[in-house]
């Protein structure tokens, strides 16, 4: 069950400017039927600011609240300044939405890029790029620029806010890959209280052993469970986990998700756990 904030349900209950203007000057059609989200926004813009925007969605709560919230966000605001909005933007307008639920915040971010594309007449790089998830029709741009501008770090994020590998799952491996590229493409420096420093690979090995034997296994053996550490490439680690975690499953957190959280907390906040049989 999903915990929606008193602004989501208020947008979802109540939702602004639904319908469609005629003769729009700018329309973003994203999504699709078939994939179970679309959203079809159109704006009307005077002298290079939005003056008017209307919704029509096809999708959860959290898609009808996201789109509606979009709509006042953008009333008023120049072309210029609706363009720089980030899903971010629109989800914290609504207090937050459930992780699961970031890609109805996503979608309204396209929609409004294609709607100011359509406006200016332009074409989207995005329509350029390679679909690597064919269920909901995401491509590898669509993915990298998720993983680069949310900081996303494994997959299961990546299906939160994007909603590729959420169906069949076939294209987790090309995911696995882009997410592990775009992160290598990047160095990491970790600050410590020392300035910066970084990690050769046998040192973040050695840390990463510490602290499972230190902290992560004692707390899984008290449950039964407990954790091999089975290979290190570049941030991500290989583990193979057994049991459960009572405080874990207490919190909803899952053990990979609690190991995660600990390495990255004691060794470098950019590790991605990977589960292994
Ligand atoms: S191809 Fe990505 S979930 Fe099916």
């Amino acid at each position: 069950m999903w915990e929606y904030t008193d602004k989501v349900q208020e947008h979802f209950l109540r939702p602004h400017n639904v319908g469609e203007i005629e003769n729009p000057s700018g329309l973003g059609d994203v999504g699709s039927l078939a994939c179970g989200d679309a959203l079809k926004l159109t704006l009307k813009i005077e002298d290079d600011v939005i003056v008017d925007a209307k919704f029509k969605t096809f999708g959860c709560a959290s898609a009808i609240a996201s789109s509606s919230a979009l709509t006042i966000m953008v009333t008023g605001m120049t072309v210029d300044e609706a363009e720089k909005l980030t899903n971010d933007d629109i989800a914290d307008y609504l207090g937050g939405l459930p992780k699961e639920k970031m890609h109805c915040s996503v979608m309204g971010r396209e929609a409004l890029e294609a709607a100011i594309a359509d406006y200016r007449g332009v074409i989207l790089p995005m329509a350029e790029g390679e679909v690597v998830c064919e269920c909901f029709g995401v491509t590898d741009l669509d993915v990298i620029r998720a993983i680069k501008e949310s900081d996303l770090r494994s997959v299961e994020e990546i299906t939160n806010f994007t909603k590729a590998g959420g169906g069949c799952g076939k294209c987790e491996d090309k995911l696995r890959d882009l997410l592990q590229a775009t992160i290598s493409e990047t160095p990491v420096v970790p600050v410590t209280a020392d300035g910066p420093k970084r990690l050769t690979t046998l040192q973040k090995i050695k840390k990463i052993e510490e602290v499972l034997e230190r902290e992560i296994k004692p707390a899984l053996k008290k449950d039964g469970g407990d954790i091999e550490l089975v290979d290190v490439d570049g941030d991500f680690v290989m583990v193979s986990l057994r049991g459960a975690c009572t405080s874990c499953a207490k919190s909803q957190t899952t053990l990979k998700e609690y190991v995660e959280k600990k390495l990255r907390e004691l060794v470098l906040d950019t590790l991605i756990v990977e589960e292994v049989k």
